[in-house]
Parts: C-alpha cells; structure tokens; sequence
C-alpha cells in the first residue's frame, strides 16, 4: 500500500496584529476588484514548498528545521503587486531583507542535505492576498505603513476544505532569534 502523505510548506505565520491591519487594508481593496480573496486564516509569506512529503521522511524534515540558527525579521511588505503569470495579487518588500534571503537559503539546503525535494521556484517573498486575480489593482492611496516582526518559524499543512479551499494548518513552530 503507498504510504501516507503529507503536502507542507514553511512558512512565515503573521501575528494577530499584522493579520488584523493587513485585513482592514484587504477590506477597502476588495470593493470593485472580484477575486478569490485570501481567507484571513490563510494569509503567510511562503519560505519553502515542499508538497507531498510521506510519513517516514517527516523526522529528517523536522531534523532539518530544527538545525536553522536565525534572528527574528522585521519586515516591511510595501509594494502592491499583480503577478499576471500565476493570477495573485500579493504583497512584496521592496528591499528582501538580507535576513529573509538567508533563512530560505540555509532552510532550502538543510531539506536538501536531509534528501527531501523543495519547490524549484527561485525564492520571491510574496503574501498572496488574491488569487484568480484579473488585473493589477491601483490605489487611491498609498499603501498603509505595515511592520511585520517575525519571530517564528512554522511548518504548514495544506489540506482541502469543504468548498474545495485551500485549509492550512500549523503543524510545528519552532523560534527565531
Ligand atoms: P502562492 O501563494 O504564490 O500560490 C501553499 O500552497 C503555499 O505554497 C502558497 O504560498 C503557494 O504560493 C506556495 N506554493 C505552491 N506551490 C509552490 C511551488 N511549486 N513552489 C513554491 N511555492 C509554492
């Protein structure tokens, strides 16, 4: 029989506070724009995707998140992007932070050196805020100031809800700084 398998990624998890002022910003935006919205649940800055992972590779994966050494980030997602490709609207920094470039990176190899396969995309930090976004969306403002500080690292699983969404659970978190 196949084994049990797993689709996670790891992620960076916003605060309460971050997800409640991203969210009255979200608001405002979806008048006049039809998209899929992002759940608020669901918000986060993917680091690495691994996607199906089976049962006996999850202590080498664990292993490996467990040997990551970083300081919290403090991040300023400032630029408003449409991504016509893949149809999101998200969120980007304009400078990555040199911390954010660094933890993907040494996460990206430790999975590689613990044998697992990671998503081939090169890491752009992004929050999707929309999916089966149809156009870029202009503001009548600026963009409202919003600060991040990241503090943890989580691992997610993504399951499928009722409605055929995208449910995502935290299933480890582990410490930065
Ligand atoms: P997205 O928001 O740009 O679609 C769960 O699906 C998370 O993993 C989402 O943040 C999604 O990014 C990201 N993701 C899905 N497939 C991916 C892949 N092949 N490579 C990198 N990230 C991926």
């Amino acid at each position: 029989m196949a084994e049990p398998v797993k689709r996670l990624f790891f992620a960076l998890w916003p605060d309460a506070g971050y997800r409640e002022a991203l969210l009255a910003a979200m608001r405002h935006w979806q008048h006049g724009y039809p998209a899929r919205w992002s759940k608020p649940e669901n918000l986060h800055l993917t680091l690495a995707f691994l996607g199906n992972v089976a049962a006996s590779q999850a202590p080498r994966l664990l292993e490996a998140a467990q040997s990551i050494r970083a300081p919290a980030i403090a991040l300023q997602l400032d630029r408003l992007e449409y991504w016509r490709k893949s149809q999101i609207l998200c969120l980007t920094p304009t400078a990555t932070p040199p911390e954010l470039a660094r933890l993907a990176a040494d996460l990206s190899s430790a999975l590689a050196k613990a044998g697992l396969t990671i998503g081939t995309r090169p890491f752009r930090p992004h929050l999707t805020l929309a999916r089966a976004a149809p156009r870029p969306l202009t503001l009548a403002q600026d963009l409202p100031a919003l600060a991040w500080q990241a503090d943890a690292l989580t691992l997610v699983e993504s399951t499928r809800d009722s409605g055929g969404g995208s449910r995502y659970a935290i299933t480890h978190t582990w410490r930065l700084g």
